[in-house]
């Protein structure tokens, strides 16, 4: 790929710096947008661009903005900065090294949808990420690039920064926006959805850290630029947060579109030992498993693609499983994970995770008869569809397509514990 769109501060050093920022367009678009254009224009210009939401759900983000409930004021803006998903570090590395072209972002959805405050929410880990981003609204405040009167406009923004207390269900928008407001942070019953009731029950839009990053380079270069990176119905790049068994692990801005080949050989340098790809995860913890077919490797990461390998590209993190893992063992993995962020206001997310890490943790430390299989994946199916979020479904991606897809492995884990007698 040529030039980076989102992780900039690799073709441009120092970009962290408000000067160099400047210097290299920075804010351009910020003023175009506020002195030359309405809101709805700038709506219409994201409609167009196709951008999609870059926190898993792939929503078109020129479309939610367009469901702000313009009856209804004052209208708030949150970035979901909560990044959580086990195997997702991009957002972070952009609020780190490119932090003023985010920023941006959030002041042009703010315009565009008609709010005074832009609430950043950032996991409780990212503190010190929180701290810099303070001392960057400072310095767009001082530079007249946040504050009243806008480049002598009328419009006037004020941004924020809130930290979360670590817990994976808060990068869930709606018990994000509970959490926000003081409150357990758990979902909440949907609808109303955040457009029309969002923060302290007022019209929000909740976008990802990637997705507002993107919107700058949209407004200064147009709708027909950012479709022409990409695919027609996935356009513009991804940051893909490699990981797992791979030489050379990392965030790779790349079009929608590159196939997992690519990704892992190319850019990720291989498996280590030149073993064989058993699996991909192409949405962290939350993911089917991918059986790491010559086919699917040759599969393009896009939002209409990967489906067909019965997945989700959801955040794109993409984590490589080789043939030294045992399937069991790492849905045991994930397993452990899912039961401790279920927040247990729901009884099939709580209940139904909290069998599924027991009957996991027999059958992968070999404890287990193949009437435990069954039973783990009857409660994994029962789960399906009855959950008060997403949550609850993510938990069962790795059980259902693990049983399914790699039954040997379980064979084996089972057979382990016959042997033992
Ligand atoms: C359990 C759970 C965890 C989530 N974690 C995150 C997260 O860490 N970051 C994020 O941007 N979206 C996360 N989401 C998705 C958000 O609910 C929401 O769809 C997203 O912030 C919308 O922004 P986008 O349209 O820009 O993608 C999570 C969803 C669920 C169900």
């Amino acid at each position: 790929m040529g030039e980076y769109v989102l992780l900039r501060h690799r073709d441009i050093p120092n970009i962290d710096n408000i000067e160099v920022y400047r210097q290299n367009g920075g804010f351009e678009a910020l003023q175009k947008v506020v002195t030359s254009m309405q809101p709805d224009e700038v709506t219409d210009v994201v409609k167009a661009s196709g951008l999609r939401g870059r926190g898993g759900a792939g929503f078109p983000t020129g479309l939610k903005w367009s469901f702000i409930d313009r009856k209804k004021w004052p209208h708030y803006v949150v970035v979901n900065a909560d990044e959580s998903e086990p195997g997702t570090f991009k957002d972070r590395e952009i609020m780190e090294r490119n932090p003023y072209q985010f920023l941006e972002g959030v002041a042009i959805c703010a315009y565009a949808v008609g709010a005074h405050a832009a609430y950043i929410y950032l996991r409780g880990e990212f503190w010190p990420v929180a701290a810099t981003l303070d001392k960057h609204i400072a310095a767009m405040e001082a530079g007249g690039f946040l504050g009243d009167n806008l480049f002598g406009s009328n419009y006037h923004l004020r941004m924020f920064t809130h930290l979360g207390a670590g817990a994976y269900i808060c990068g869930e928008e709606t018990a994000l926006l509970e959490s926000m407001e003081g409150k357990l942070g758990q979902p909440r019953l949907r609808p109303p959805f955040p457009p029309s009731f969002g923060l302290y029950g007022k019209p929000t839009i909740v976008n990802n850290v990637e997705t507002l990053t993107n919107v700058p380079l949209i407004m200064a270069r147009g709708a027909e630029w950012y479709k022409s990176i990409g695919t027609e119905k996935s356009p513009g790049p991804k940051i893909f947060s490699l990981s797992g068994r791979v030489n050379r692990p990392g965030n790779y801005e790349l079009p929608l579109g590159t196939t997992f080949r690519e990704l892992i050989y190319t850019h990720g340098g291989g498996v280590p030992g030149d073993r064989s790809v058993k699996a991909i995860m192409a949405a962290g913890a939350s993911s089917s498993l991918i059986i790491g077919s010559e086919a699917a490797l040759d599969t393009p990461m896009d939002y209409e693609s990967v489906p067909s390998l019965g997945a989700q590209l959801g955040s794109a993190s993409v984590i490589v499983i080789d043939d030294t893992i045992s399937i069991p063992w790492l849905i045991n993995k994930t397993i452990h994970f899912f039961k401790h962020e279920s927040c247990g206001k729901c009884t099939p997310c709580r209940e139904g995770n909290f069998w599924m890490l027991n009957l996991t943790e027999r059958i992968a430390h070999g404890h287990a008869d193949w009437s435990d299989v069954e039973l783990l994946y009857a409660v994994a199916s029962q789960m399906r569809g009855k959950c008060l979020c997403a949550l609850g479904e993510f938990a069962i991606e790795a059980v259902v397509s693990g049983i399914e897809r790699f039954r040997p492995d379980f064979e084996a884990a089972v057979g382990k514990a016959a042997s033992q007698g």
